[in-house]
Formats: C-alpha cells, sequence, structure tokens
C-alpha cells in the first residue's frame, strides 16, 4: 500500500496542475467548501491511493454536499462554474433523453457539454454528474456507456421529470413506479458501466410507503446515491407546493446509500434547515439559484430585509460574472438562439426583481426581443441597467423584500425553522461516519 505521504503527493500535484489548467480562467476560484472536501479526502484512511476519489468517497467524506440541479436548457457549463464560484460543491449536467443521446450527434453536441479540463475529481475538481432519461434498456444502458467514457463522475438517472413530454416517453416521475424497468435499467447500466457510480433522482409518491418501497428497490438494485425531491408528481407548476421534508427525512433513514435533498429551498437559512430536519448528507437546489446562483456562499448572504440597492448591485455582479464565463465558455443549444436562449434564460432571473420595475421595461423588453441573440447585446443590457440603477434614487428601485423570481407563482414560502442545529449537525457527521465505516467494509470485502 503507498503511504499516506504518497496520496499527499498526489492530491498536492492534482491540485498543482489544476491551478495551471485554472489560470486562464477569469473569475475562477476553488470552493472553501470544495477545498475541505478534497482535503478530507486526501487525509481519509480509505481513499484509494494514486487514483483520484470515487463520487461516493466524495460525496461521503463530508462535509454536507451543496448541490445544483440538473436543469434542462439552464445547466450550462458556465452556469455550473458560476455556482461553483459561490460555493456549489457537486453539479449535474441537463436531463439528457438517451435515445437521442445515442442515436444523435448534433443532440450531443448540442446539448452535452461536459468540460473536462475543468470539471470532474480526475483532474482535483467538484464533480460533475451527468443525467440521463428514458424507459429503453438498451439506449439508456449505451447512453450510460458514452457518457461514462467521457469522463464524468457519475450517471443520475431521471426519474423525477413531471412534465407532460415526460408522460408521453414513459420516463422521469411516470417511470419511477414502473419498478420492473427501473430495476432492468439500473441492473443492466450497474453490469456494462461498472465502474462509474449510478445514482438517481426522485420524487416522494402520495404515500411514504410508496415512496420507501421504491427507493428501497432502486437502492437494492445497485443505485449508489439518491436525490429525493420533496414533492409528488402533481405538486408541480402551479401546484408546486412547500416540499414535503419529513417524507425525504424517513428515505433518509431508510436507506444504507447516501440521500440529497431536494425541494423548497430559498434561502441560505433554507439550506441550513433542510440539512437539518432531513440529515441528508447533501441539499441540490434549482429555482433559488436560478435567481441566486450565490446561495451557497454563506459568507457574503445578505439578509431578507437588506435595502433593495444592495440586493439589485448584488445581482447586477452575478450576471457580469456570469456573462464572462458565458463569453469564454459559450453554452451549447440549437434553435434560434442556439445556447444563447441559455444565457438570456438567466440574466431574465438574475435580474428580475430589476426587470419588474416598470422604470427598466424597456430593458426587460430588449432581452427577451428576437433581435438580441448576441452576448455582446445581453451585456449592453445588463451594463445600461447598472448605469441606470447607479442614478436611480432608492425609493424609485424599492420594491418588497418578499417579492422574488421564486416566489413568482406561489404562496409566500414558510420560513423552515431550524430546530436544534449542534443536534441536527450531530445527526448529520454521524450518518456520514456510519456510510464511511459501510463503504470501508465493502471495500475490504472486496479486497
Ligand atoms: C428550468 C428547470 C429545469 C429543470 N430540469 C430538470 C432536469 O433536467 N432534470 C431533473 O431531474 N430535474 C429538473 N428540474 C427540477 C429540479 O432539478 C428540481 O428538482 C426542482 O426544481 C425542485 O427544486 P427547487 O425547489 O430547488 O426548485 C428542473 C427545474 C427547472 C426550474
Amino acid at each position: 500500500m503507498p503511504s499516506s505521504r504518497t496520496r499527499r503527493s498526489f492530491v498536492a500535484l492534482s491540485l498543482f496542475v489544476l491551478t495551471i489548467v485554472m489560470v486562464p480562467v477569469k473569475g475562477f476560484r476553488f470552493t472553501a467548501a470544495g477545498r475541505r472536501t478534497l482535503s478530507a479526502l486526501s487525509s481519509s484512511a480509505s481513499t484509494p491511493p494514486a487514483s483520484p476519489p470515487s463520487l461516493v468517497n466524495y460525496i461521503t467524506a463530508g462535509p454536507q454536499q451543496y448541490v445544483t440541479a440538473p436543469m434542462v436548457a439552464q445547466s450550462d457549463f458556465a452556469f455550473r462554474q458560476l455556482t461553483r464560484n459561490h460555493g456549489a460543491t457537486l453539479t449535474y449536467t441537463q436531463m439528457l433523453h438517451a435515445r437521442n443521446f445515442v442515436s444523435s450527434k448534433s443532440f450531443r453536441s448540442d446539448n452535452y457539454d461536459f468540460n473536462t479540463e475543468m470539471e470532474g475529481l480526475k483532474y482535483g475538481n467538484p464533480p460533475l454528474i451527468a443525467q440521463i432519461a428514458g424507459d429503453d434498456v438498451g439506449y439508456m444502458t449505451e447512453a450510460a456507456t458514452i457518457l461514462s467514457e467521457s469522463g464524468v463522475d457519475g450517471i443520475d438517472i431521471n426519474l423525477g421529470c413531471p412534465q407532460a413530454i415526460a408522460k408521453k416517453g414513459n420516463y422521469g416521475a411516470f417511470l419511477l413506479p414502473q419498478t420492473d424497468i427501473t430495476t432492468e435499467i439500473v441492473k443492466s447500466i450497474k453490469r456494462n458501466v461498472p465502474n462509474t457510480p449510478l445514482t438517481a433522482k426522485i420524487r416522494i409518491q402520495e404515500k411514504i410507503e410508496d415512496t420507501l418501497m421504491i427507493a428501497r428497490k432502486l437502492e437494492e438494485a445497485g443505485v449508489e446515491m439518491l436525490t429525493v425531491h420533496g414533492r409528488t408528481v402533481k405538486e408541480n407548476k402551479t401546484l408546486t407546493k412547500q416540499a414535503n421534508w419529513d417524507a425525504i427525512r424517513e428515505v433518509v433513514r431508510h436507506l444504507e446509500i447516501p440521500v440529497i435533498a431536494n425541494g423548497g429551498i430559498e434561502t441560505p437559512q433554507d439550506v441550513e434547515a433542510i440539512l437539518a430536519r432531513t440529515s441528508a448528507v447533501g441539499c441540490m437546489s434549482s429555482e433559488a439559484l436560478l435567481e441566486n446562483p450565490s446561495l451557497y456562499d454563506f459568507d457574503n448572504a445578505l439578509p431578507m430585509d437588506c435595502p433593495s440597492r444592495v440586493f439589485l448591485d448584488r445581482q447586477v455582479k452575478l450576471c457580469k460574472e456570469y456573462i464572462e464565463l458565458a463569453k469564454l465558455f459559450p453554452p451549447v443549444g440549437n434553435g434560434r438562439f442556439g445556447g444563447h436562449s441559455a444565457v438570456k434564460a438567466h440574466v431574465f432571473k438574475m435580474l428580475y426583481t430589476a426587470f419588474s420595475n416598470p422604470k427598466f421595461q424597456d430593458l426587460r423588453n430588449k432581452l427577451g426581443h428576437k433581435k438580441t441573440y448576441r452576448i455582446d447585446q445581453t451585456e449592453e443590457i445588463v451594463n445600461n441597467l447598472e448605469a441606470r440603477l447607479k442614478i436611480a434614487t432608492d425609493e424609485e428601485i424599492q420594491f418588497p423584500s418578499t417579492f422574488s423570481w421564486y416566489r413568482r407563482h406561489r404562496q409566500p414560502l414558510v420560513v423552515q425553522p431550524v430546530i436544534n442545529k449542534n443536534a441536527a449537525k450531530a445527526e448529520i457527521n454521524m450518518r456520514l461516519q456510519t456510510l464511511k465505516e459501510r463503504r470501508m467494509k465493502r471495500m475490504n470485502s472486496l479486497t
């Protein structure tokens, strides 16, 4: 067995290579949480020496994971990197339809943008999981094979999509209860792609027993990590409700594999509350991160009641950081705007509060216009907003602190209490320890 010194040298070398790779990328910084996780791994006795940590080792080495959700047309590399710059420790690609991914080269180049030099544990970067969807065992297995060969850290099966297109295609949340098919898919991927961890993302069922039964079947079939979105398939679009964190907690308690909690996180306080309430090893956010990509940057979090100007200035700054990244790494895409439709959608969400002010309606319209299809045009709109915010009075740009893109269709969400912070932290740490011990046992039994 190589010594711990050899292991440390490997990690140091990886970080050195990483630094060289990162130098030309403006705005990149290794996140504190990412650093903590990697250093935890480098000192862990169970870390396989001279090889990068596997996804599951990374997840369970702790501390908790802060996850950027898979999002169709919004999980471009530039956005993933933006959230990493502000504390995200694990990110996903958007959902990739397995049949299209396997059979169409142009689908792959328009939808898949894994950045091998900047993402993935192989180079000491926070990991990337590629998400696939479909009900055909052959296509799912082949898509997983191609993605594994491209070097992603994990493959995730989408078993939570509630959209009509998923119903029509029999995938996502509609496939979830068909456990004979999901089990077959999981087993086939495990058999054919044994070296890339397999995970799944599910929604809860109406009844907790059904949720637990489905989750257990996925675990037994070989899924190595599960994300649970605490809403049912019906709780979608305008019917979206506060997520059921207690149901997620039940899944955490009943499974042996790590569980990520998803749904209803709006603020940094919610991040703390969902981890405390569920004891999950991490939490995943989607819509709140789209509006505030610095959700996980706890050191610089703004209070809910901060002055509107302070909030808007932060939003413009984030937007400009995103645009710089998107200039260096233009999002892939097809259609009228190509990848620029992703840029426009991100800018719109980050600046939703500003654009909702009639004073800036012209800029909102300009962003939405079909003639805005290049990054320099979008950048000009953001610069224009920044200049106009500077000369506006505080009164002119005032908006209620409860107003946000996240809440656009919803009742004001309940502020989630953090019940007993220390007890919650102790429970999460205990769970991480148990997961580590189980993993070591499994590794020992393999050698
Ligand atoms: C624009 C958008 C695209 C999404 N695309 C996906 C996807 O590709 N795969 C997936 O599993 N979930 C997808 N989701 C669902 C989110 O990953 C997440 O489960 C859901 O939004 C709940 O989290 P939240 O309450 O933090 O928003 C998407 C959500 C949004 C808003």
